[in-house]
This record gives structure tokens, sequence and C-alpha cells, in this order.
């Protein structure tokens, strides 16, 4: 897909003789989308209990379609106690009254497809809600019972079982295990409310392909799989090697600095400590190879079940959530008898360093490429800080998470953007009192968690709630740091993130320039780069660097900062055409 470094001529110029694949016509809608990912708690609230709703997304397509993208990817709906928000399901095949009912979801996706937008709706396979039926009839059962086979129950060590069966932590902080009355042991990778399935079990496998079944008979057009890593667990579950599961496992506990409250507020105060930290890392690492919860073998068979599904509804797609970092072994997932798509979380791994992102881009593309599927780039979503504030936060962190969109929408393939990302929202901190993430207790309030990407969306209006809901409280707080980020404000200003996004995302829709499937890479001053894409021509640039430089040659379509004196200035991406 990429090139070799040494390949490329040193500026951008006549097409080379560089195969040019061109996406063919026929082309299914996930292979080029632009989707758009609705945390169903923060989007929009319709019945003022200050908790978004399906009625509440439903009442906001118009957004969608004025924004431009062609999917909208929303998270769990499902019956739930709510522990990890939502991701600890309670009935896989039903809606929570806080969110609505299944004629609202029907509504929904009835006027979602009249604008020509695809659903796409989260399926948790890991795990479910200790509230769900089955969990529930585990305990009531009793040890060696069917009902305990379908979870991951066993006895504990020592003499009278009082230690955990193995050493594995939870994502969240503590240990993977919590005991029950009678004395054994049930695995839980995340919360205790989040028993792990046992995917040697039958009925665990049925109950999957049922709820995909009874989703796609009622229209949607695919699924985000959570956790597609994880699932199957090692014969034995054998302890793991010692420091392969610090911090490891599923990046989804924000950077320190954050805990420590030092999160960007809008007016740019906390940039500088930002900045060093987020260069310094930003996120926890993927799992590790030698990690013994996630990435186990057994898991491609599922996917493999999982396809033979989705196969029998043409138009249907998969995108899984895997947080896999060797590109080979991420690549496995998206063999042609597995998941379509997988998300790709290099980028959101990346500092805003050039050098950095084109390794990301680079390694994304190959292994997608490696085996015919192809990359779907993310920069944000529920789980990370927002790329304004790992960018460094205040105006650099803007310019750069800018910067950053430009060079996503610029790339073949797919692109998920967060909900409050096209407004380029920062992570603002929640007060302890208020935090609802698992982490935090979890991790006994050393780890915030992800409560301060989750703040409400500001829709209109200058004061908190901005027209998230016409509640009197909202389910976390929503920032005074939001009021000069409103969709409101900023469709009336012509420079403003959301107008920056509405225009490149129409641009790569209409344009031919970004047709083709690969690109090529040409020489640039230290801290930029460039590519173009082979088919139609576009080329992007970006500064990362300080200095303002020299453009490529070509006609100027699009600058996600004023270009100065003619040049492209530091934490600023441009895209040419010839
Ligand atoms: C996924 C979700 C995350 C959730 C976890 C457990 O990573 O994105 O929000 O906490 O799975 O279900």
């Amino acid at each position: 897909m990429t090139r070799a470094v040494n390949d490329v001529p040193t500026t951008p110029g006549p097409a080379d003789d560089s195969a040019t694949v061109q996406a063919p016509v026929t082309a299914p809608w996930w292979t080029t989308a632009v989707g758009y990912q609705v945390y169903i708690r923060s989007f929009a609230d319709s019945d003022g209990n200050g908790i978004g709703d399906l009625p509440g997304i439903n009442g906001h397509l118009g957004y969608l379609e004025l924004l431009g993208v062609q999917a909208v990817w929303i998270t769990p709906f499902y019956p739930s106690p709510m522990a990890d928000a939502g991701y600890d399901v309670a009935d896989p095949r039903g809606v929570d009254p806080s969110f609505g009912t299944l004629s609202d979801l029907d509504a929904l996706v009835a006027s979602a497809h009249t604008r020509g937008l695809k659903v796409v709706i989260d399926v948790v396979p890991n795990h479910t809600s200790d509230q769900r039926d089955w969990f529930v009839a585990a305990l009531a059962a009793g040890r060696g019972s069917p009902e305990r086979d379908r979870y991951l129950f066993r006895d504990g060590k020592g003499s009278d079982g009082s230690r955990p069966p193995n050493n594995w932590t939870s994502v969240f902080g503590g240990p993977a295990w919590s005991r029950v009355d009678d004395g054994q042991w049930y695995l839980h990778l995340f919360a205790p409310e989040q028993p792990d399935l046992n995917w040697d079990n039958a009925d665990v496998w049925a109950d999957l392909e049922r709820t995909l079944r009874f989703w796609l008979d009622r229209g949607f057009d695919g699924f985000r799989i959570d956790v597609a890593h994880g699932m199957a667990k090692p014969e034995g579950l054998p302890d793991a090697p010692e420091g392969t599961l610090a911090a490891s496992g599923q990046p989804t506990l924000p950077r320190t600095d954050m805990a420590e409250g030092t999160a960007t507020a809008a007016d740019g105060s906390a940039a500088a400590d930002s900045v060093a930290a987020g260069e310094s890392g930003g996120v926890v690492p993927s799992a590790p190879a030698a990690d013994p919860r996630f990435d186990n073998d057994g898991v491609h068979d599922i996917h493999r079940m999982i396809r033979r599904v989705i196969d029998e509804y043409p138009g249907a797609t998969t995108l899984g959530e895997v947080w896999v970092s060797d590109p080979e072994r991420f690549a496995r997932y998206l063999r042609p008898d597995e998941l379509h798509q997988a998300f790709d979380f290099s980028l959101v791994e990346s500092p805003f360093d050039a050098t950095r992102f084109r390794q990301a881009i680079d390694s994304a593309a190959v292994a997608a490429t490696s085996v015919g599927s192809n990359p779907v780039w993310t920069l944000s979503n529920h789980d990370v800080p927002r790329p304004v504030t790992r960018y460094g936060g205040g105006a650099v962190g803007t310019d750069r998470a800018r910067a950053s969109l430009l060079v996503e929408l610029a790339l073949p393939g797919a692109a998920y953007l967060y909900n409050g990302e096209e407004l380029g929202l920062p992570s603002v901190e929640v007060p302890d009192d208020k935090l609802q993430d698992p982490t935090w207790e979890r991790s006994g309030h050393t780890q915030r968690g992800r409560d301060a990407s989750r703040l409400p969306m500001p829709w209109e209006g200058d004061e908190p709630p901005y027209g998230f809901t016409e509640g009197m409280s909202t389910w976390l707080p929503a920032p005074a740091e939001y009021a000069t980020l409103t969709v409101e404000r900023q469709l009336d200003d012509p420079g403003s993130t959301l107008n920056l996004v509405r225009t490149a995302i129409e641009l790569r829709q209409r344009n031919p320039a970004f047709s083709g499937t690969e690109i090529s890479w040409y020489g640039a001053p230290s801290g930029c780069f460039a590519f173009r894409r082979d088919g139609g021509g576009l080329v992007c640039a970006l500064n990362a660097g300080d200095t303002p430089i020299a453009l490529p040659p070509g006609s100027v379509l699009l600058t996600s900062a004023p270009l100065v004196n003619g040049e492209l200035p530091a934490n600023a991406a441009a895209w040419l055409i010839p």
C-alpha cells in the first residue's frame, strides 16, 4: 500500500511508475465511509433526565447530514445497570428504558436510512452484566452446574481456596477475579459487574449468533465488536509472566497528568505540562504479546462464526475493537473470513510527531491491506483523552487536532470521528464526587478514568448544559470550557473546527483527487511529511515542526490554519491538488 522511504521522489511531482489502484466503483460502503461515533449517554437528551437517548439521536440526524458523514456508530443502548456506562449488558436484545424503546430504535434506523446514513451498533461478546439472567442463574445453581459453565468460575488457590485462581488483573485495576458466597471465583477482565463469558460453551456461541441475527433482521448495517481481541482464553488460565499485565490489555486509562487533575482547559491553561505529558505517550499501550488475557488464537474461530452470519446479510459489516499492536497479529483479525475491518489505534497511540504518524500510517495500511482489508482510521473515542488535550491543550492542542483531522481524512480507507471531535472539544476533568468511570474506584482513586472525554455535547446557548437536555442536571457535568465551542457558535464561524471538518468531508466525498487506495510519501523537512494519493493525486502536507515551511507544488484545496506568507505554519496541515 504505502511505499518504502527510499522509493520516493523528494518533492511531489508528476505521477511516477507506481501502480495506481482505483477503488472499484462497487466497493462496499464501509471501505471508504466517514463514520461518526455517537456516545449515546452524552449526545442529546430528549426526556430531560440528563442522559442522552435514542429519540435525542433521532432528533439530531440532520446534524450528521450537515456534517456529511456516511455512517453512525451508536454505543450500547441495551438494558444495563450501567456499572460501565452500558458496556455491562444485561439483555443483548433489548433497550434500556433510560434510552428509549425498541420502537424508538426502529424509528431511528428508518430515519437514518432515509437520510442515507448507515447504522452500526456495539455488540459486547467478551462479557455480560452480573445482572444478566445467565449470571444470576449461575450464582443460584452452584458449582459444577451447566449455568456456571457459561462463565469462568474456578476454585481459588491455597488450602482454603482464598487466593484468586491466577494473577490476572482487571483492566480497570485490582484483581480480575471476584469470589462468590460458596467460595468459587469468577473471572472479569473489566469490572466485577462484567463477568467474562466462557467461549468454550456452546450456549455462548448460540447466543451471540441469535443477537447478531436479531439486530440484522431489524435493519442494522453492522456491528462494532467490543474487545474483539478478548473472548478466547488460554487453556488452563495460566498465570501471566511477570511484567506483562502492568497497564496493559486495553488502553482505556488516560495518562497520569489527567489523573493528577491537569487536564487542559479550553483557554489553554496547563498547556505546557500537557504537551510534555501528551508527547511522552498519552495512553496506555496495547496488550503485549505475552499478556495471556488477550489475543489468544482461539478468538479467530469466533470471528469466523460471526462472519458466516454477517455474510448472509449483504451490505452488513463488522468493525473490531482490536487493541493489538503487533501488525502481523492485528492483520490476522482481518483475514477474508474474519472481521471486515478493525479500528487501527496506532494514530491514537502516536504523539503529534510527523515520523510517528508516518510510521503509524504505514504499519496500519500494510497490516490491513496485507490480508485484503482496508484501514479504519481513528484519532479519538470514548476511552481515550481527546486529541486537543493529548496534543497539549489550548490553542496549540486545537491547532494540532485540526491538522491531524486533515491527515486522517486524507488517507485511503474509512475514518471514524468521535462526537465532539468535530467541535475540537478538549477533555475536561470531572470533580471527584461526580466521577462515574469504574476505574476511579477500582484503582483506589489513583486513576480518574475516562469521564473527561465523555462530557455532554454542547449544542447551543451560553450556559451549561448548552441545549443537551431540558432537564436541570446532566449525568456528567457540562463544563464552562465548552461555552465557546457549541455547534451553534461554530456554525456561524467560517474558521471553526466544525466548518473545517464539514468542508473536509465534503471534499473527500466529492473531489476526484481522493480516489485510489495507495499513497506515496515524499521527502520533507524534518518534523514534516507529505503524501500523495496515487489515484487522484491529492497531496496532504503536515507541519509538526516549529517553523513555517514551503508548501509542495499544487493548488491549495484546504488548510487547517491560515497560511503565513504563503507557507504552512507549525502545527498545521494542508491539502493540495495537482
Ligand atoms: C471497550 C469499550 C469500553 C469498555 C470496555 C469493556 O473497550 O470501548 O468503553 O469499558 O470495552 O466493555
